[in-house]
């Protein structure tokens, strides 16, 4: 596959990392955002260590302004953004009756708006281009729903409506856009789910244990691949046989 750049939010965090060295690895130039800057030259330096040069520019996901000028400042630095990881994303875990105004807000901005704050300035120069690849790093719990994520798996699914939309309208201008679907993965975000919880959720996982970060990005792979031109508003669920919809 010729080498592109590559946009992957959220890069510094459990998934986003393996997403980040994969495509970096496939010759990819890859950028990511950040917002705390002394966290992230730790991990760029990390990296570089291991022979990766990642391209980090400020920018929060939440803001359609701050996500602009990042599109920009990365197209200026690296050159048109071909590829798209929709991937930061957080968590405010709560029962609905308990969840503030704040808590829901939180995680719709991020997870939700943020695909339309970044997407949207990219999607032009891929249109003129006729080429692009998109994916959505959604959520098992996007398709079954989880007690105390009322605010994060409509985030979730609502990820999902948007890769439907866009894989239709941007299908004759060569762009595909897909949706993987992790489960319960060994990262920092699942790690703080409190043990005996975590416990009992692992339990129901017929794989018996948490993914691995390259699990996931093996699969974001495949949807980048110049060759999986014809698949296009997919959603692939990869969470150990944890939920299995059809
Ligand atoms: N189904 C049914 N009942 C449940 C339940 C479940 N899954 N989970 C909790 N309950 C019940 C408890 O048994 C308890 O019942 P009683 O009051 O009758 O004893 C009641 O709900 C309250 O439970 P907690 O004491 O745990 O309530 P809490 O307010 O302290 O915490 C919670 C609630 C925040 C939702 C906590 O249970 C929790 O963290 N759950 C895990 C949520 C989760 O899976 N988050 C995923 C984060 S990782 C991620 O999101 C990545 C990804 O994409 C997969």
């Amino acid at each position: 596959m010729s080498a592109r750049v590559a946009l992957v939010t959220g890069g510094t965090g459990g998934i986003g990392t393996a997403i980040v060295h994969r495509l970096a690895k496939m010759g990819h130039k890859v950028a990511t955002n950040y917002r705390n800057e002394e966290k992230t030259r730790t991990w760029r330096d990390r990296l570089a260590g291991e022979g990766i040069d990642v391209l980090t520019v400020k920018g929060d996901i939440a803001d359609p302004e701050s996500c602009e000028q990042m599109v920009r400042a990365i197209e200026e630095q690296a050159g048109p953004i071909d590829i798209l990881v929709n991937n930061a994303g957080i968590t405010r875990d709560t029962t609905f009756h308990k969840m503030s105004y704040q808590q829901w807000m939180d995680v719709v901005n991020t997870n939700l708006n943020g695909c339309f704050n970044v997407t949207r300035p990219v999607i032009e120069g891929m249109r003129a281009r006729k080429w692009g690849r998109i994916v959505q790093i959604s959520s098992i719990n996007g398709q079954k729903g989880q007690y105390g994520q009322a605010n994060y798996a409509a985030s979730k699914a609502g990820m999902h409506g948007f890769t439907i939309s866009l894989a239709q309208e941007n299908a004759k201008f060569g762009i595909t856009v897909n949706t993987v679907s992790p489960g319960y993965i060994g990262t920092d975000m699942v790690m703080a789910v409190p043990e005996d919880v975590r416990a009992k959720i692992v339990a129901q996982i017929p794989v018996g244990r948490l993914g691995e970060p390259d699990e996931i990005a093996y699969a974001v792979a495949f949807f980048l691949d110049e060759k999986a031109a014809w698949v296009t508003g997919a959603n692939l669920a990869i969470n150990g046989g944890h939920y299995m919809g059809w």
